[in-house]
This record gives structure tokens, C-alpha cells and sequence, in this order.
């Protein structure tokens, strides 16, 4: 039977939710990241490391939340401090000394933050990072990285350096934005040129959490530029943050952001993000004279911001994260996995196809055009084909032949490790992509064979 085949097999239940599903949601999804043909899987539960799916099988889960969950599904100490919120109120419509204890602990962990505004989501933080950075110099232009995600708002939805808008986008709103290669003496050049240029927003270990590595010590470097030109670097920590290490990118890298994003691990996995930094560009948050609110004060409002829940749940989280011991672990378990499927790999002697990752975050590519040694990925590899993870017909039947093995991976070739995860667990995974490098090698069970030229 094909991957395929055994996926639909396998997985009634979730193939009859979709049926409904398409006809309540456009695409029968409720976000694009999820589509899958020929269905989606339809989760029923999730603890530590694992989720069970609707049809009752059991996977190990590389989403964790979209990566927000660095202590796994259902942690203790998290769960507690929800329920204990739920019931003290989950909504108060005033302020709350748990977001005061929120922000002492972001600001203890991140060096450059001096003061904080919370969001609702990681979406919001970064629109308001770039409404700082306009309020705070008086310029309009941000400067952005090809590929590097912030969000799906309109002002930073083109990724790309051609012309195409993304559609619903027209032509003013993207006006603001200049896209760059991760190239500095491409950024420099801009910078050197225009006077209009608010701030340099980027992921701080490459687009899409580090799919599209960037070149080596491009951090430190770009933190150096717009020193230079007076620029302000907006670190997009949304995914890295309390995950690369407690102070992020940035702490690892030793360098201080004039802005920071924040979302996902900072809210312990309940919806919630901020945006921390300089005190004198938070400032234009805050209330001053008639005048001052009138045209420099920016309006911020937000039902959600600094909820109790989120709260609740981000402290728990950042008491725990704060020494640095989770970020630690689940590096060490993503290397082992990183080296196992490589080996894999090479084995089989599949080129164009890599393992590599940044500590607990991991990624796969599958027949990349580049044709490189397994295992040795080629910085050369188009960004748009390292962020769709190579080639999308073998990064589909891995996605689905290791489903059908007991692994999701996110998407079909990332990974967010956690600490409930155990190298039990990095073992089976390595079995399963064994097992499924397998099934897309195999002639007769694959309708259209998957594996890419072999040496
Ligand atoms: C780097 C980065 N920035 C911003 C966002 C948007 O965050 P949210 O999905 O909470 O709106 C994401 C989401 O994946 C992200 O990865």
C-alpha cells in the first residue's frame, strides 16, 4: 500500500471532520500551515510529548503548540496556574499584579528590554514594534528579510524582492517595506542611500525559525549597522525567545535589540505577545500633555492584552524556563535527532536531502535542487525551497509515511522539542523516518517514486 493509501487507512474519522469541516472553513482549515491533501489530522488530546488523534492512534507531536510548548502538552505547574486563574476570573477589565510579575520576569531574562506592552497574539507585537519604530524616529521605512515571517498583517506580508503583491495587499500598503537579501552590504547600501529609514525588522537565526540559516555572525553585524546609521534592529524573538536560550537569539549572540517581539513560549501556550525594549521608545505607548497624545502618543488598545489566563500560564512557564535548564535539554535531544536522521541519509546515499537544526528546533529537506552530500546542507539552496522544505512531493509523503509511523512532524519537515520529549522518543523518530525514507524509495508501494538521484 502507498503512503498515501495507508494514510487514508489509518485515519477515517479525521477523512470525515474534514468532509464537514470544508464546508464550515475555507479550505476546510482554520490556518494554512495545517493544510494537508488528502486531510488533515484531527487531534483529540495531548499530554507531555504526545497526541492522540482522532481514530485513536498515538504520535509523537513536533508541533508543541506551534512551538510554544517548551515544557510539553499539560505541564504541571502550567495547568495549575491556569486552573487556579479560571477560577479567580479569566478577564478582570482593569489591570492585574500578574502582569506586573509577567513583565519583571520577560525583563529579567531579556537584557535590552526596559519596559513592556503585551499583545494578544505574536501578529500584533510585531505591527506594533514597526508603529514604534515609525512613532519613535519620524521615518516610515522598514527594512526586511526575504522570507523571514512576523505575522500576517498587511504591513509585512511581501517576503519576496519581485514585485508581486500578496494578494489583498495593494500597492500603498506595502510601499513601506523593503525587502532584503540576508546580505549586509545590500542592507548598507540602502542605508547609506535614504534618510527615511525607521528600523531593520528580521528572525534572528534566519527566516522560518532558521530553515534559511543565516550567514554566520550576520547578527552581530547588523546590530553594528544600524548603530551606524541610527537605525533601530527589531528582533523578531516571537519563536526563539526563552527557546534558543532564556534571553533568546540575543543572548546567545551577545548583542541587545532596540525592539523585541515576543509570543509563543512567553505565554506558557495560551494566546498572548508583547513587544519589550528601549524605555524611550515605549514611551510613545504612554500619556503625556494634550499635545503629546495628540500626535505623538501611539492609541493601543486590545481585549485580550496581558489576559490573566496568558498570564497565569507565561509566568509558570518563565519561572521554570528561566535557568536556562529546559532550553538545555531539549538542544541536546535535537541534535541527537539532527545526527540520527542523517544517518540515516547517508545511508541511503539521498542528495539534496539534509538534517540540521538550531538546538530544540529542527528541520528537514528532501530533494533540494542543489543536490548536495546527505547530511551536509548547501547554504547555496534557494531560500523559497529551504522554507518549503525542498521538494514539496517528497515533503508531502514525509509528512503523511511519518504520520503513519507514529511522528508528526510540523509540517512535514520541522520539529519543536520540548522537555517531556526523551531520547526514547528521539529514537523511535529516528526509526520512523528510516522506516518512511523506505516507503518513498519503494517502486511498487509509491504510485510516483519519491526518492531523489541516488550516489
Ligand atoms: C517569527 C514569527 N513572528 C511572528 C509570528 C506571528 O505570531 P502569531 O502566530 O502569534 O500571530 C510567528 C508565528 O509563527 C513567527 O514565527
Amino acid at each position: 500500500m502507498s503512503i498515501i493509501e495507508t494514510y487514508i487507512q489509518r485515519h477515517p474519522r479525521s477523512q470525515a471532520l474534514f468532509d464537514q469541516a470544508q464546508t464550515l472553513f475555507p479550505g476546510g482549515v482554520t490556518h494554512d500551515g495545517r493544510y494537508i491533501t488528502p486531510f488533515p489530522l484531527y487531534v483529540e488530546r495531548c499530554a507531555g510529548a504526545r497526541k492522540w488523534d482522532v481514530d485513536g492512534n498515538e504520535l509523537i507531536d513536533y508541533w508543541m503548540g506551534h512551538g510554544a510548548l517548551l515544557l510539553g502538552h499539560g505541564h504541571p505547574a502550567i495547568v495549575a496556574a491556569v486552573q487556579r486563574q479560571m477560577e479567580r476570573g479569566v478577564h478582570y477589565g482593569a489591570e492585574h499584579e500578574l502582569s506586573l510579575r509577567w513583565a519583571h520576569l520577560i525583563k529579567r531574562l531579556f537584557n535590552g528590554i526596559e519596559q513592556v506592552r503585551f499583545t494578544a497574539s505574536g501578529t500584533e507585537a510585531t505591527m506594533m514594534a514597526l508603529r514604534l519604530a515609525r512613532a519613535y524616529t519620524g521615518k516610515p521605512i522598514i527594512i526586511r528579510f526575504v522570507g523571514h515571517y512576523h505575522g500576517w498583517h498587511d504591513m509585512l506580508a511581501r517576503d519576496t524582492t519581485d514585485d508581486t503583491l500578496p494578494v489583498g495587499l495593494f500597492d500603498g500598503l506595502v510601499e513601506s517595506t523593503i525587502v532584503a537579501p540576508t546580505d549586509l552590504t545590500y542592507v548598507e547600501d540602502i542605508l547609506r542611500k535614504r534618510s527615511d529609514v525607521a528600523g531593520v525588522i528580521l528572525e534572528p537565526t534566519g527566516a522560518s525559525y532558521g530553515a534559511v540559516p543565516l550567514p554566520a555572525g550576520f547578527l552581530r553585524d547588523l546590530r553594528q549597522l544600524t548603530w551606524k546609521y541610527g537605525v533601530l534592529l527589531i528582533c523578531d524573538e516571537i519563536v526563539t525567545g526563552f527557546r534558543v536560550a532564556p534571553g533568546g537569539a540575543q543572548q546567545r549572540e551577545g548583542i541587545i535589540a532596540d525592539l523585541t517581539t515576543l509570543a509563543k513560549v512567553m505565554a506558557g501556550g495560551l494566546p498572548g505577545g508583547a513587544v519589550g525594549g528601549r524605555a524611550d521608545i515605549l514611551k510613545h505607548l504612554a500619556f503625556g500633555d494634550a499635545a503629546w497624545n495628540q500626535t505623538r502618543k501611539i492609541r493601543h488598545f486590545g481585549t485580550f492584552n496581558a489576559a490573566p489566563l496568558a498570564a497565569a500560564a507565561g509566568i509558570a512557564m518563565l519561572e521554570i524556563v528561566a535557568d536556562g535548564a529546559p532550553c538545555a535539554y531539549a538542544a541536546t535531544l535535537g541534535a541527537t535527532l539532527v545526527a540520527g536522521m542523517n544517518a540515516e541519509l547517508r545511508k541511503r546515499r539521498l542528495e539534496g536531502w539534509a538534517a540540521y537544526g538550531d538546538g530544540s528546533i529542527i528541520h528537514v529537506v528532501a530533494g533540494c535542487s542543489t543536490g548536495f552530500t546527505p547530511g551536509e546542507l548547501d547554504p547555496r539552496t534557494p531560500t523559497d525551497e529551504l522554507k518549503r522544505g525542498g521538494d514539496p512531493r517528497l515533503v508531502h509523503l514525509l509528512r503523511l509515511g511519518m504520520i503513519n509511523h507514529g511522528v508528526d512532524l510540523m509540517r512535514g519537515r520541522s520539529g519543536f522539542f520540548s522537555t517531556a520529549h526523551t531520547s526514547a522518543d528521539v529514537a523511535a523518530t529516528i526509526a520512523a523516518f528510516a522506516a518512511t525514507l523506505d516507503a518513498i524509495g519503494e517502486p511498487d508501494a509509491q504510485p510516483q517514486p519519491g526518492a531523489s538521484r541516488q550516489r
